[in-house]
């Protein structure tokens, strides 16, 4: 009888697990001229850390024809619940790409689980440049991507060595990939960059931003003009008391001094890319094109705590152009179960690369 249970919940486990790993959402298909649909999503970190698998939460689903008590559940329950809904949001959207922030090393390998072998990660701990701490990963479908180099960069006075900058809340990371984009008419390089600034720091923020337009500026040039896509969580809104990341990323502001060996390391020559800055891709799209939300960070208290709601996560493009903006979406992480998949809301962007 025992062994007969066990074999069942085995059977169980290996269905969910292939169920998990073939589950066509909105198909993705080979596109003829560039276009790729790219998201940024903090996750919130797994502040409730439980052991229930994947396997687990999939099979505990409920049923989908009963409905749940509308809003029944109220404030942050555990990534073992969200996940699922993260990953959902995602791949409903077709998405090929996508940046997270705040993963810890349990919730980057659950999404590469669910998100089954068409899909690799890339990204380290910001704590330790291995496994410890958030990560800033980069997931991607390698049916349409491929990885060429990739590397990260700490957003601190020296950004080679895993470091804080002083006064900052938390260690601080950049994720940087060269990647090309295979279409039907031939591949296509672009850059990508995702990142996470600080949340106590104005001066990590700004230097942060500062450091990642010298990086975007080296790319185009080392692309010799190609794409460059910067996405992340910058705890920085538009405008405000705490914009200036927001506004030195998009030339509102003059960067800050930046370490030297950086500085050298992603110089381009004088007289090139001079006016480089990243343009807000929310600005660029056609206005018809751009829907859903306008906060991306809600907190956990959704929808009652509108003085939270704030506009801080970004998809950027640089203004070296080879890109086109064609649509804009801020999601929403709110069922009718009162479940936030994340106190942020995922923020879509469609972009044709050239
Ligand atoms: C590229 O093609 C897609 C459909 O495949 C379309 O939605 C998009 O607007 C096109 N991009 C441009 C810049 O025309
Ligand atoms: C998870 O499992 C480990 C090892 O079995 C145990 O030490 C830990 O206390 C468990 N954590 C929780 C939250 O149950
Ligand atoms: C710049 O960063 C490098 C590598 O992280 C470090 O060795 C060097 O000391 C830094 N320079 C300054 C002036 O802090
Ligand atoms: C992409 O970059 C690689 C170098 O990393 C280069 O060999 C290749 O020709 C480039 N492809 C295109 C389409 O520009
Ligand atoms: C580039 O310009 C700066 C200031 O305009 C100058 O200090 C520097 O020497 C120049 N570098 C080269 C390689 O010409």
């Amino acid at each position: 009888m025992q062994g007969l249970i066990f074999a069942h919940l085995f059977l169980l486990g290996f269905f969910c697990l292939k169920a998990a790993s073939s589950v066509v959402w909105k198909r993705a298909v080979m596109p003829a001229n560039g276009s790729v649909r790219v998201a940024t999503y903090n996750l919130r970190f797994d502040s409730m850390p439980d052991n229930i698998t994947v396997q687990q939460t999939l099979a505990a689903l409920p049923d989908p024809l009963t409905a749940p008590p509308f809003l029944g559940k109220t404030g942050e329950q555990p990534w073992s619940t969200r996940r699922i809904k993260v990953w959902q949001d995602l791949m409903s959207e077709g998405v090929v790409l996508f940046g997270i922030q705040e993963g810890l090393v349990r919730q980057v390998n659950d999404l590469a689980t669910l998100l089954g072998s068409e899909w690799a990660w890339i990204g380290v701990g910001r704590d330790d440049g291995k496994q410890a701490g958030e990560f800033s990963a980069i997931f991607y479908n390698k049916n349409f991507i491929e990885l060429r180099e990739w590397d990260t960069f700490w957003l601190s006075n020296t950004p080679f060595d895993v470091s804080r900058f002083p006064g900052a809340g938390s260690l601080r990371i950049c994720t940087a990939a060269r990647m090309t984009l295979k279409t039907t008419s031939g591949p296509i390089n672009f850059s990508y960059l995702n990142t996470h600034l600080d949340d106590q720091s104005d001066g990590q923020r700004r230097l942060g931003a500062s450091l990642i337009l010298q990086r975007a500026r080296f790319e185009a040039f080392h692309s010799q003009g190609g794409p460059v896509i910067v996405t992340g969580d910058f705890n920085s809104p538009s405008t405000g008391t705490d914009s200036g990341a927001y506004m030195i990323a998009t030339g509102a502001l003059p960067p800050e001094p930046i370490n030297a060996t950086f500085a050298q390391t992603f110089a381009v020559p004088n007289g090139t890319l001079t006016n480089f800055v990243l343009d807000d891709l929310k600005a660029k799209a056609p206005r018809a094109n751009v829907g859903g939300n306008f906060a991306t960070f809600t907190g956990f208290n959704s929808p009652g705590d509108t003085a939270s709601f704030t506009r801080i996560d970004f998809v950027f493009g640089g203004s070296n152009g080879k890109w086109t903006a064609t649509q804009y979406k801020v999601g929403t992480s709110l069922t009718d179960d009162g479940v936030l998949a994340s106190d942020h809301r995922p923020v879509f962007a469609d972009i044709t690369l050239q």
